[in-house]
């Protein structure tokens, strides 16, 4: 069994659709164990609450120092045991020392195909302003392991989604949720349970 302790901060769709697959055994082999989030008022974490997951607020605004939060941030952590750490929309800063000690064992979800739009800055809506200004028309999302740079680690997997004509960045985000996001986070975590996922010289290769 996988044990997987997902990070979020706001709505927590994406945390939804991996408790979904979980429970209808899209996912094998996992148990989640803990939803961390550094926003006590995510809706995420009722989510967990809901699905009968241990969920902890960690918030910056309870410690006096970024170390301080850094330090009790990765303690919850270490207690919780997780084989695979999901961020799934968690808008902090991950501590080098959590990257170091976590290395290929934790993973991100990024709303675009990385390498367009990503690293510093492109996060939330603004990634899909960014790709509506530019006008392309093939978007969508990228599953990768977590390194010390922002969106540069090894991609796990990636789904498209075609741009239609009037989109809107809200509409955009929206269809790459649901045509992206949703399925292939699940199905990364499903792989790595099963051991389909190892990497090599940097690169995440996937077992098909
Ligand atoms: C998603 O777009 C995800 O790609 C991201 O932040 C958003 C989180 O949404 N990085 P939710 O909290 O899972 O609903």
């Amino acid at each position: 069994m996988l044990n997987v302790v997902v990070l979020v901060s706001g709505g927590g769709t994406n945390l939804q659709a991996i408790i979904d697959a979980v429970n209808d055994g899209t996912i094998t082999n996992t148990r989640l164990t803990g939803v961390i989030s550094n926003n006590q008022n995510a809706y995420a974490l009722e989510r967990a609450e809901m699905a009968g997951i241990p969920a902890f607020c960690v918030s910056p605004k309870n410690y006096d120092s970024r170390e301080l939060f850094n330090e009790a941030f990765l303690n919850k952590i270490d207690e919780l045991q997780p084989d695979l750490i999901v961020l799934a929309g968690f808008l902090v800063v991950i501590p080098k020392e959590m990257i170091e000690k976590y290395r290929n064992k934790i993973i991100n979800i990024h709303p675009s195909l990385i390498p367009a739009f990503c690293g510093t800055g492109y996060y939330g809506l603004k990634v899909h302003e960014a790709a509506l200004a530019r006008g392309v028309k093939v978007v969508g999302a990228t599953v990768h392991f977590v390194d010390e740079g922002t969106d540069t680690g090894p991609i796990i997997l990636q789904k498209a989604v075609d741009v239609q004509n009037g989109d809107t960045p809200q509409v955009l985000q929206r269809r790459v949720m649901e045509e992206a996001e949703w399925k292939i986070l699940p199905q990364a975590i499903d792989l790595i349970a099963n051991g389909r996922v190892e990497v090599v010289n940097g690169k995440a290769v996937v077992a098909q």
